[in-house]
């Protein structure tokens, strides 16, 4: 079946190296964490490609030039709590001026859908852009449910940067969402009973901090 347009999926042999470390059951939480990072930073370089710029004059050590800078607000990076929390430093060395909002939501394993308990964003919310951050999209339902939480604050610019996504998660997000650009280091294979990605990187939240 196909997958939505909305879906880009970055494709590069550092990303792929990266992730292979994160897959990889024996990598341990610092590592982990490291990687994670790093991925974010190699993502960000990608997911920042439309940013909005503005033309400077500069004076180099010859001659005035017009130079381009980044321009308009500063992005805001919002990680879904926990596991989203990984990614922000990788965002933040490379946009080390973006504003950083929180979604708080989890899984309910049972019914497996996500319940919030956290929201905190900057002010004019209208104004901005949004980069949601989460490890995993599983079924879509967190980031379904921060996409909905940051347009009913009034964001209108929202895209989700994941590592790991499963076709099932990205189909329901473009259905709930479909102006939502979403970027993938990699798509898996689909969902298992417990609503897990195969083959995945288990729970990116427990693999990072290493508690459940
Ligand atoms: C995981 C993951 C996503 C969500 C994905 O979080 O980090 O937020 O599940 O699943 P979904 O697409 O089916 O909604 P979890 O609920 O385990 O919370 P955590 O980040 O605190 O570990």
């Amino acid at each position: 079946m196909t997958l939505p347009d909305s879906l880009t999926v970055l494709d590069h042999p550092l990303i792929r190296h990266k992730l292979h470390l994160l897959r990889d059951v024996s990598t341990p939480s610092k590592l982990f964490r490291e990687v994670v990072m790093e991925l974010t930073m190699l993502m960000t370089y990608e997911v920042t490609r439309d940013l909005d710029e503005k033309e400077v004059e500069v004076r180099t050590p010859l001659e005035t030039f017009t130079a381009r800078r980044l321009g308009g607000p500063e992005l805001v990076v919002v990680p879904i709590l926990r596991a989203g929390l990984g990614m922000v430093e990788g965002v933040l060395r490379l946009l080390p001026h973006a504003l950083v909002g929180h979604v708080g939501l989890s899984r309910d394993e049972e019914s497996l859908q996500p319940v919030e308990y956290y929201f905190n964003l900057p002010p004019d919310p209208e104004e901005r852009r949004f980069l949601v951050v989460d490890p995993m999209l599983a079924t879509g339902g967190s980031a379904s449910a921060a996409v909905a939480g940051l347009r009913s604050r009034g964001a209108t610019r929202v895209s989700l940067m994941c590592l790991v996504a499963a076709p099932e998660g990205v189909r329901a997000l473009a259905e709930a969402h479909p102006e939502v650009p979403v970027f993938a280091a990699a798509l898996d294979r689909e969902l298992n009973d417990q609503g897990f990605i195969l083959p995945g990187l288990g729970d990116a939240g427990d693999r990072l901090y290493g508690t459940r």
